[in-house]
């Protein structure tokens, strides 16, 4: 193992939740702080812990009344939790600045952000100071939820505030890259170390991967394959290469070379990369040009192009579930 540093730890135990803790000013106006370092302390009694740094406003502000909101925020406040966490109240009014909406109930004496997914509405009971923080432990007086509000989470320690990706719902084929910015060798072993774990027909394992980044290659692809023009901004290409089999698996080499690739796809998501699966096997002509380029030589076929790169657009979601393709034989 490694000996690492307490940032390092952060990044590598990323993403983390991201709260929003809030606090009510001396005028009654609301101030609120991005919060990382919170954690569920009991259940019953319900009792909640968050470290501010002491020169935080939110810090002085919940010494002082005791009380505070621990939010979590939703899409919605993304970019705002962001800035609260990098301006202080003292010098901005975060709540007019950002155009946060509050929840303003009148048996809370602390409003919220309307695009809570969760608010812990609570009262100090003790603080320990640790380093240069606070460490707050408090009474979780209420709980608020709404389920429609999605999630956010720090991630790369603190400099992205984001949700979750659901890769398999949000992936899209991508058609636009940053030809500034390479894929790097060790992106492209992840990406067919995952191609390598797709199940195959009898663990037959039919096939090779050829992981292009030249750029004359990648160009010549553009060129060759009619719908292969991405592969002009793509900083690289995966060319799932088929071997077909021969004894008991024969003829099952489609499936497990559609797997590997789709596995290709799901990881490059979730690594932040876009990709588009340009197929080339079954058409002899597109075989024939990526055999010459690339020399596969039969029985070896090349079965598709995978484009890689780092999107420079970003497709909204469009996969849905269809009931009336499905049926049941209970
Ligand atoms: C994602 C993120 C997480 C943060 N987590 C914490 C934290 O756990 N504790 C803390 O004291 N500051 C944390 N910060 C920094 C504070 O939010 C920052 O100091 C803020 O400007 C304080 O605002 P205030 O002076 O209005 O209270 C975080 C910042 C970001 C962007």
């Amino acid at each position: 193992m490694d000996r690492i540093t307490m940032p390092e730890a952060l990044k590598h135990t990323s993403p983390h939740p991201v709260s929003l803790v809030c606090a009510q000013t001396p005028t009654g106006a609301t101030n609120m702080a991005a919060v990382s370092w919170w954690t569920y302390l009991e259940s019953d009694p319900a009792i909640i812990g968050f470290a501010l740094w002491r020169e935080a406003y939110t810090c002085e502000l919940i010494e002082n009344t005791g009380k505070a909101v621990l939010s979590i925020p939703g899409e919605a406040l993304s970019d705002i939790t962001l800035k609260c966490g990098n301006v202080s109240g003292r010098d901005v009014d975060k709540v007019k600045e950002f155009g946060i909406d509050l929840v303003d109930l009148a048996d809370t004496p602390v409003k919220f952000p309307v695009h809570s997914r969760l608010a812990f509405t609570c009262t100090v009971e003790n603080k320990v100071e640790v380093g240069e923080c606070i460490f707050f432990i408090c009474n979780v007086d209420e709980i608020f939820f709404n389920e429609n509000e999605r999630q956010l989470f720090a991630w790369g320690g603190s400099s992205v505030v984001a949700p979750l990706k659901d890769t398999i719902k949000s992936r899209r084929s991508i058609r636009s890259y940053d030809p500034s910015k390479p894929v790097t060798r060790e992106q492209l072993d992840k990406l067919m170390e995952a191609a390598m774990y797709a199940p195959s027909a009898c663990n037959s394992r039919p096939w090779e991967f050829i992981a292009v980044t030249k750029r004359e290659i990648l160009d010549e692809m553009a060129r060759v394959h009619p719908f292969a023009g991405m592969c002009s901004t793509a900083t690289a290409a995966i060319i799932v290469v088929a071997i077909p089999q021969e004894g008991r698996p024969e003829g099952y080499y489609p499936q497990d070379c559609g797997a590997a690739t789709q596995n290709i796809l799901l990881q490059a998501d979730s690594m932040g990369l876009g990709t588009c699966w340009c197929g080339v096997y079954p058409r002899d002509e597109r075989i024939a040009h990526i055999r010459e380029l690339l020399n596969i030589q039969p029985p070896k076929i090349p079965f598709n192009i995978v484009a890689i790169g780092v999107p420079n657009e970003a497709p909204e979601a469009r996969g849905f579930f269809e009931a009336g393709k499905v049926s049941y034989r209970d």
